[in-house]
């Protein structure tokens, strides 16, 4: 246990390090970013209902310590949901987590694995000596996703530069994972503005030779070659004034199903105004809490033709005991219904039950439809 003078000087000491300037410039980039007023903004570009009451919660990031930025990965369950607490040494979770990641191996052709990182506060089970926790599972399956589907392909070339967009990037996550396994990537990530707070400090600090632009947070025009860069940060709001760049790739996880119909309709016009030939989504139709969405499958397939890219039995969210215990209460279920005497009644009638709505998660690979390539 630390004294009470080894906490100061560590705060002291946690100042200087470059995650936390790292922080103070992107804190300065964000804020600038806000600086118009939101009537100012298109409407489609201001946050949903869902994620201005989201934005609220970390309002304490615009005044994060150092010792918060030292554990920054602690904060980001605000984004994806997942505490550390439940990664504690000894959780009984941890051999789940393996059997999951092992039969993810067995799809992987290509090594695509990146575990978490251990700095800024990374955290997951210990597996043969790497950091894995729910994030780092689903990036793997996403990369595993693309990679089946022939996103990854062009970016295997060493040496021609790649631009891939995200929609809706988070904490970093998925771009850390793209940025280690394909350097030679201009990766931009599009987010509400507050998001970079962990995004670009995130990224800045574990890519410290990592060449960044901050669009209306740093004075860089539009103009410029975007192929020098590493990382592009571009606030939600300034998506429309983005020019006619050629993308290879735009992604999005988790994010799209949040929206409303006309934001995932725009950002999948932006992909096909940019001649984006691919496009990866790791979504739902719709998530339960998107009231304003119609399809997030039938919006991307306006414009590019949905491959649905078969993966595991169990979604990213869930490990395979999920499934077993659901096999077992099926089967119980059945025995009873065998066993149980029926009434003259029930024998002869049938049960119909309305048609469910598919509501999975599903990997998709957009290919850019014939004629618009
Ligand atoms: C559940 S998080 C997923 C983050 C990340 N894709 C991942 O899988 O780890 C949803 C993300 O969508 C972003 N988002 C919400 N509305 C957006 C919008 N209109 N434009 C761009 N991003 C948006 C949120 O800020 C957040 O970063």
């Amino acid at each position: 246990m630390l004294t009470s003078s080894e906490i100061l000087s560590l705060v002291e000491t946690r100042k200087t390090l470059p995650a936390y300037r790292n922080y103070q410039i992107v804190r300065d980039a964000v804020l600038k970013m806000r600086e118009p007023p939101l009537e100012a903004v298109p409407e489609t570009a201001r946050p949903s209902a869902y994620w201005t009451e989201e934005l609220s919660r970390f309002l304490y990031m615009f005044d994060a310590s150092p010792l918060i930025v030292d554990q920054l990965r602690h904060h980001s369950y605000h984004i994806t949901g997942i505490q550390v607490y439940a990664y504690r040494s000894g959780a009984a979770a941890a051999a789940l987590f393996a059997e999951k990641l092992e039969a993810l191996r067995g799809l992987d052709e290509r090594g695509l694995f990146v575990p978490e990182a251990r700095d800024m506060g990374g955290f997951g089970h210990e597996i043969d000596g790497d950091l894995v926790n729910i994030d780092t599972l689903k990036y793997y399956e996403s990369m595993i996703a693309m990679d089946r589907g022939g996103a990854l392909a062009r970016f295997r070339d060493p040496s021609a530069r790649r631009v891939a967009m995200e929609i809706g990037s988070g904490w970093g996550g998925l771009a850390h994972v793209f940025k280690a396994l394909f350097p030679n990537t201009t990766y931009i990530c599009v987010d509400l503005a507050e998001l970079f707070l962990f995004s670009a400090t995130y990224l800045m600090t574990r890519f410290p030779d990592a060449k960044v632009a901050f669009l209306g947070g740093d004075g860089a025009g539009l103009d410029g070659d975007w192929r020098e860069y590493d990382f592009i940060f571009v606030p939600n709001t300034l998506v429309q004034d983005i020019p006619d760049i050629p993308l290879d790739l735009m992604l999005n996880t988790v994010s799209f199903q949040e929206m409303t119909t006309t934001q995932v309709t725009e950002y999948v016009a932006l992909a096909d105004r940019l001649k984006a030939p691919l496009l990866y989504s790791l979504n739902r139709k719709r998530s339960v809490y998107s009231k304003e969405l119609t399809d997030v499958h039938e919006i991307i397939g306006e414009k590019y033709d949905v491959n649905i890219i078969p993966m595991l039995d169990v979604p990213y969210t869930k490990m395979f005991d999920s499934l077993r215990k659901k096999e077992r209460s099926s089967k119980k279920k059945e025995d009873k219904a065998r066993t149980k005497p029926k009434t003259p009644s029930e024998a002869v009638s049938v049960d119909v039950k309305p048609e469910k709505e598919d509501m999975s998660y599903k990997h998709v690979v957009g290919w850019r439809k014939a004629g618009t390539r």
